[in-house]
């Protein structure tokens, strides 16, 4: 198994305390236009998904769906353009300029969306087996290779094959345009906000799910037809489903078991893959490293399977309401109970995943501390959220408000006022002593994937959460006594209406 250089672990480290020190700028960058954010692959053949998306979780559990129905919904949820905003920039005002763009129900460092899904299906009757590309602009599921491919998933994976795939991608030009080397950091956190979205839509719309971080890479890469030059995946997602799927064999029965026989597949545009020769690097040490071979399984600790209903809130709702509110918030109290459901992890109870810590969940290995600042029943100070047994624990009392926005190194925001402030913190050094350099992502993702449940949990009651990275980690730690790394800040608070010209997609 392979060993991590000190110079690979002073890369990460600096990513984390110290990011303008590994964020060089080529000024040949400015040559390349940024790039559209979603892919595209011309004249393939594609199959329009269904759009007659639900609304609510209500009328989901009052519809007998088909499973390729299931599917769609599951895929428009989790990452279609579920909103359409056009906005105009105060500043920008007097120019008439404005700007238009598409949100997801995921956050994403920027709105860049560097994430990509694709999709192995069989045994559904609407479609040909095979490897699909999730178009966003279908929303459409773009056919890639036909086939039946479950021998070959089941050799990269270490196990199963048959079934349903998610695969989850990061197209590192996308990010990389703007935040340089840092996006390497962004790349798994907006990728883990993506598993947890898959997690949950794939719940609500009927299928169980595993994820995985540890498979074989290249051979991954080659089913998929990327390139990781550009491109790799992060998260493999089976999902099954009790009685629907026929898993009928398919007429075409492709007898590719080796990679090379797997092209890489052309869409439409190509990114200066010589600007990030760390990230590919990285990604290329990852996807050599023997790790997903050793035949770890892990001895999970699964709860309750019938605990995660009813939820408090509707899902479906939340997933379209979700917002980062940025200059919008406004400055008003919250109370326990709300404090208390935007830090429920009972959803996250039963997520199934393979990363190689015995007993491995993230309620014991994703830390959640949060600084309450305005908070009706708890005293101004920075606490510690006892994830199993859902209490609060004071860490420290006192007034930190000024301190926390003097540790901004943007200053885009005013927390001396807000209520709530989060902190989701994990030990980065653990996964990488467990996982190699895989870890890294691992431990990103898992952060992620929590980030987004607080930001369901927020939106379900109309509140509003932004994530940020903008923040200087080593103070944070040293101030609160945090033994974790600090991974990601979130704003919580309500906010005022946005000055958006909105449409929510579900509608038209
Ligand atoms: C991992 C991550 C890091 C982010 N970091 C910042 C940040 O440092 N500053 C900021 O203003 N917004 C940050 N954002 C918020 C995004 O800009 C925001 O999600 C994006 O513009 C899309 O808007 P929406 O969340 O309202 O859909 C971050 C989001 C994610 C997922």
């Amino acid at each position: 198994m392979l060993k991590i250089s000190k110079e690979k672990l002073s890369f990460l480290k600096s990513l984390q305390y110290n990011p303008s020190s590994v964020t060089y700028v080529d000024e040949s960058i400015s040559k390349f236009g940024k790039p559209i954010n979603f892919k595209i692959y011309p004249n393939y053949n594609h199959i329009n998904l269904e759009t007659d998306f639900p609304i609510s979780q209500n009328e989901v559990e009052n519809n007998d769906y088909s499973v390729f129905q299931q599917l769609s919904y599951m895929l428009w949820y989790t990452y279609g353009l579920i909103n359409y905003n056009w906005l105009t920039n105060k500043s920008e005002l007097n120019t008439g300029e404005s700007i238009s763009f598409f949100r997801r129900s995921v956050a994403s460092g920027g709105g860049l969306y560097p994430g990509e899904l694709y999709v192995y299906i069989t045994g559904i009757s609407e479609m040909d087996s095979g490897i699909y590309y999730f178009d966003v602009t279908g929303p459409r599921l773009v056919c890639l290779r036909k086939g039946n491919f479950d021998q070959y998933i089941h050799e990269a994976l270490n196990e199963g094959g048959k079934g349903i795939y998610i695969f989850i991608t990061s197209f590192y030009w996308k990010n990389f345009f703007k935040y340089l080397n840092f996006s390497y950091r962004l790349q798994g956190l907006d990728i883990g906000a993506i598993v947890g979205q898959v997690y949950i839509m794939s719940k609500i719309f009927g299928f169980q799910s595993t994820t995985k971080y540890l498979f074989n890479d290249n051979a991954l890469n080659s089913l998929l037809g990327i390139d990781i030059s550009e491109e790799t995946t992060y998260a493999a997602v089976k999902l099954e489903i009790t009685n629907k799927l026929t898993y009928r064999d398919n007429k075409v029965v492709n007898p590719i078991t080796k990679r090379n026989q797997l092209d890489f597949l052309k869409h439409s545009y190509t990114p200066p893959n010589h600007l990030y020769p760390e990230i590919k690097e990285l990604n290329c040490l990852i996807a050599n490293d023997s790790i997903f071979n050793t035949g770890f399984t892990n001895n999970l600790v699964y709860y309750r399977e019938d605990i995660d209903y009813p939820y408090p809130y509707d899902l479906l709702y939340a997933s379209r309401n979700r917002v980062s509110p940025g200059e919008n918030f406004l400055f008003d109290q919250l109370d326990c109970e709300q404090v208390r459901n935007i830090l429920d992890m009972s959803l996250q109870k039963n997520f199934r995943v393979d990363v190689p810590i015995k007993e491995y969940h993230s309620f014991r290995f994703v830390k959640l501390y949060f600084y309450a600042n305005n908070v009706k029943g708890l005293a101004k100070g920075y606490y510690f959220y006892d994830q199993l047994n859902q209490n609060f624990i004071l860490v420290k009392r006192g007034d930190f408000a000024f301190n926390i926005q003097r540790n901004l190194t943007r200053k885009n925001f005013n927390l001396t006022e807000l209520p709530l402030i989060i902190h989701v913190a994990s030990n980065i050094n653990y996964y990488l002593k467990n996982m190699n350099l895989r870890g890294y992502r691992a431990v990103q993702m898992e952060a992620g994937r929590i980030m987004h449940q607080i930001q369901l949990n927020a939106a379900g009651i109309n509140l509003g959460s932004h994530p940020m990275l903008s923040y200087q980690g080593e103070n944070l730690e040293r101030m609160f006594d945090v033994s974790e790394n600090i991974l990601i800040q979130l704003a919580i608070g309500k906010f005022k209406p946005l000055l958006r010209l909105t449409n929510d997609l579900s509608q038209i």
